[in-house]
This record gives structure tokens, sequence and C-alpha cells, in this order.
């Protein structure tokens, strides 16, 4: 039997790929023979270098910013030059906007909340999908066509896409009601609409080659306030937040083989919040 989850060969671009995260999936990637494309704003030429010395494969780093129709076009040229072939785009990018007041205004409420930040959140998140869905998306459409190789694209939602964020947990004490802290608007909207696009382009593809699927992961522990990690930990059944590493079981499962037949699915990751 053929391992299911041998991506040798295969070339991934990871947008958001120097982040938490986009290493990750970079990492589970490379330690299954898989070349990982650190796409991001900021400079990932480090960490890129890092991942061929640990595990042996060819990888690369292109700083990008995926809200622009022409970069992200010039991106998929510069991953042709190096290697031939693109099989997986996973988009993972966000601006995930933060909860929290200044000057007297807390920016984070939704009646505050700037058209300015929604519209940048937005820009990075459906949008920055969506541009790099059409450039690769219909690329390796293209190659399935004349080559029979099958693409895949996984967008990184959230269990904050399949429920509304509970505002009680971001609430501190002391607070004002209209200084209160809320986790934006756009958090939601954002993750909701990479779901939808991922049934989107399921369908629209699914006789292509290309199969797209998505993953919501619950909240991954990085030494957030005691009084913050108590009361969300309390909203899921298993007790805890998550471990940095511990999507990289999903995120190799939805992006090899061992998923043929799945497509336009939402995995939920979340230690059970959501089952609540
Ligand atoms: N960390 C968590 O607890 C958690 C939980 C659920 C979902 N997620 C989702 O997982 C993904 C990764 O999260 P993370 O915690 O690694 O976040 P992160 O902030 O560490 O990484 C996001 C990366 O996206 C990059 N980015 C932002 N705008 C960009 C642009 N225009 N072009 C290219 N790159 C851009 C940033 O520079 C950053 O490196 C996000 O979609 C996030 O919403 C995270």
């Amino acid at each position: 039997m053929t391992d299911l989850f041998n991506l040798a060969g295969r070339v991934a671009v990871i947008t958001g790929g120097a982040g938490l995260l986009g290493m990750k999936h970079a990492e589970v990637i490379a330690a299954h023979g898989g070349s990982p494309v650190l796409v991001d704003i900021a400079d990932a030429h480090v960490q890129a270098r890092d991942l061929e010395e640990r595990f042996g494969v060819p990888t690369m780093a292109c700083r990008t910013d995926i809200t622009s129709p022409s970069a992200v076009r010039g991106l998929l040229d510069e991953v042709l030059a190096r290697f031939e072939r693109v099989d997986i785009l996973i988009n993972n990018a966000a601006n995930n906007p933060k909860v929290g007041a200044s000057g007297g205004v807390n920016f984070s409420r939704l009646e505050n909340f700037p058209l300015e930040q929604w519209n940048a959140d937005i820009a990075v998140g459906p949008t920055g999908a969506h541009l790099c869905s059409q450039v690769f998306g219909s690329h390796m459409a293209v190659t399935f066509r004349q080559h029979g190789r099958r693409g895949v694209i996984l967008n990184v939602a959230s269990d904050l896409a399949v429920i509304a964020p509970d505002q009680r947990i971001y609430r501190q004490p002391g607070v004002p009601e209209h200084l209160q802290p809320a986790k934006p608007v756009t958090y939601s909207v954002v993750k909701s609409g990479l779901v939808g696009l991922t049934r989107y382009l399921a369908t629209y593809w699914a006789d292509s080659g290309v199969r797209a699927n998505a993953i919501s992961p619950g909240g991954i522990y990085t030494g957030q306030p005691e009084a913050f990690v108590q009361k969300l930990t309390s909203l899921i059944p298993m007790g805890r937040m998550a471990c940095t590493d511990e999507y990289q079981g999903a995120v190799l499962f939805l992006v090899s083989d061992a998923s043929a037949y799945m497509t336009g699915h939402n995995l939920v990751c979340d230690g059970g919040r959501t089952a609540w």
C-alpha cells in the first residue's frame, strides 16, 4: 500500500508562512517530503533555511502581499521558476484583529469598529484567499487537465467560523461597559467567509482535480493571561487550549492523499468546544 501521507516532491504554498501556525504547517509538510514555500509580508528566509536544514527538502521564502493581485500572479511565476510545479495552497494568512482599547475609545467594539480596520481584515482574509485560489487553483486545474496531477487547497478558518465569540471571556473587571474589550466582528466574518469560499471552490473545481477543504482550529495557548485562559477553557470540554503542534496531523491529512475523497469539508479541531 502506498503511503497515503507521503508528500515527496510536492510543492506547498503557505500564506502567512512566517507566523506561528504557518511554520507548523510547513514543518509537517517538510517532514513528509514536501517543499514548503513560505509566503508572507514579513521576511521568512531564516525559517525557510531552518526547515531545509532540519528536513533536507528544498524550501523557498517569498515576501508577498497577498492582497495585491499582481503580486500574487508574480508569486506563481516565482514558484514555477524555482520548482516547476505547485500542488498545495494553504490560505493561512490573517490580520488577526486585536481585542483592546486606546485613547478612551475601544475600537474592538462593534459600535466603534473602524471601516479601515474592517477593510484591512477582509483584504487579507477572504480577498487574499480568493486571489491566491484564483491564481494557484486555476493553475492546478490546468495542470490536472494537461498532466493528470491533482491539487489541494486548504483554508485556515477557526472555531469562530462555526460559533459566535463568547464576548464574556474578553471582559475585564472594573472597566466601564463602553470600554469593555470585544472580539472584533471581522474575525467572525473573515472565518465564516473562508468556509463559504471553501465550499464554492470545492464544487467549482470538483471535476478539475482540485480539492478544497477548511480546518477550524481552536485557540492556541501562547501565554495568555491566566484569567482569560480559565474563562476560555471552561468552554472547552477537553479543558485546555491547544498546543502549537496539535493541528499538524489534521493539516497533513487534508493536504495529502489520505483525504483523497474529501472536498468542501470544514474539519473542526477545537477540543470539543463546538460540541457543547
Ligand atoms: N493562533 C490561534 O490560536 C489560531 C486559532 C484559530 C485560527 N487561527 C488562524 O490560523 C492562521 C494563522 O494564525 P497564527 O496564529 O499563526 O497568526 P500569525 O499572526 O502568527 O500569522 C499570520 C501571518 O500572516 C501574515 N500576513 C498578514 N497579512 C498578510 C498579507 N497581506 N500577505 C501575506 N502575509 C500576511 C503575517 O505577517 C503573519 O506572519 C490565521 O488564519 C488565524 O486566524 C489561529
